[in-house]
């Protein structure tokens, strides 16, 4: 694989296990030096070594709460190294379900509309800085608590993959691969955008 992340850190933030697992997986075959974060403190300890072992991966990180500021300030905070150097790239997880309304993700959809917003916002703040700023949208995902209520509700499982013309979740590698592109310096005019991976679950 093109080694295209050599010269690159890239931090990813719930990364100890599902897609924020398989994304670092990902970065760590582009040859990014990674530097991780999640609460959960065992799990990133596992994912640091796997990384390490698997892929050869420089991997730091750091075991807190993103949701508390002085956490987030001290772990991932980029945006001023990225304006220095006059280069970065910012990829947030959103969701399809934003754009298709899926049952019961009334309260999730607000919280993840909020996360489309803040990325038209940074990407217009960041646009002459060589910062883009983009959102990947996936629909139901392939992560092991997919696995898992498959088995437990099948046909809640399958009332959420009723929605997606190819009629399967995502792979968590076809999320990454996504994160891949856009975190790339080929990406460069690619900025303000969702871009849904779902399989033909919305379109356009
Ligand atoms: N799984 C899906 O089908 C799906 C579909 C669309 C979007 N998404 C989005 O993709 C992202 C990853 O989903 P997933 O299913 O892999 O999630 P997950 O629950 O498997 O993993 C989330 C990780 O984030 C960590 N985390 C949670 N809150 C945190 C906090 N405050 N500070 C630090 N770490 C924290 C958890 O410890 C965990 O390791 C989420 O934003 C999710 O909303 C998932």
């Amino acid at each position: 694989m093109d080694k295209k992340l050599q010269n690159n850190v890239a931090i990813v933030t719930g990364a100890a296990k599902g897609i924020g697992l398989a994304i670092a997986e990902r970065l760590a075959r582009d040859g990014a030096r990674l530097v991780l974060a999640d609460l959960d403190e065992g799990g990133l300890k596992e994912a640091s070594s796997h990384l390490n072992k698997e892929f050869g991966a420089e991997v730091a990180s750091h075991a807190g709460d993103l949701s508390h500021q002085s956490t987030a300030e001290k772990t991932i905070n980029a945006v001023p190294k990225m304006r220095a150097q006059a280069y970065g790239r910012i990829i947030n997880l959103g969701a399809d379900s934003v754009r298709n309304g899926l049952w019961d993700h009334a309260a999730y959809n607000a919280a993840k509309g909020g996360v489309h917003g803040l990325t038209t916002g940074m990407a217009r703040e960041f646009a002459r800085d060589g910062i883009t700023v983009n959102t990947v949208a996936p629909c139901a995902v392939n992560t092991p608590q997919m696995v898992a209520i498959t088995k437990s509700n099948p046909a809640l499982a399958a009332k959420f993959v009723s929605v997606i013309p190819m009629g399967r979740p995502a792979e968590m590698e076809e999320v990454a691969s996504m994160v891949s592109y856009l975190a790339s310096a080929e990406a460069s005019f690619v900025t303000g955008q969702v871009i849904s991976v779902n399989g033909g679950s919305t379109m356009l």
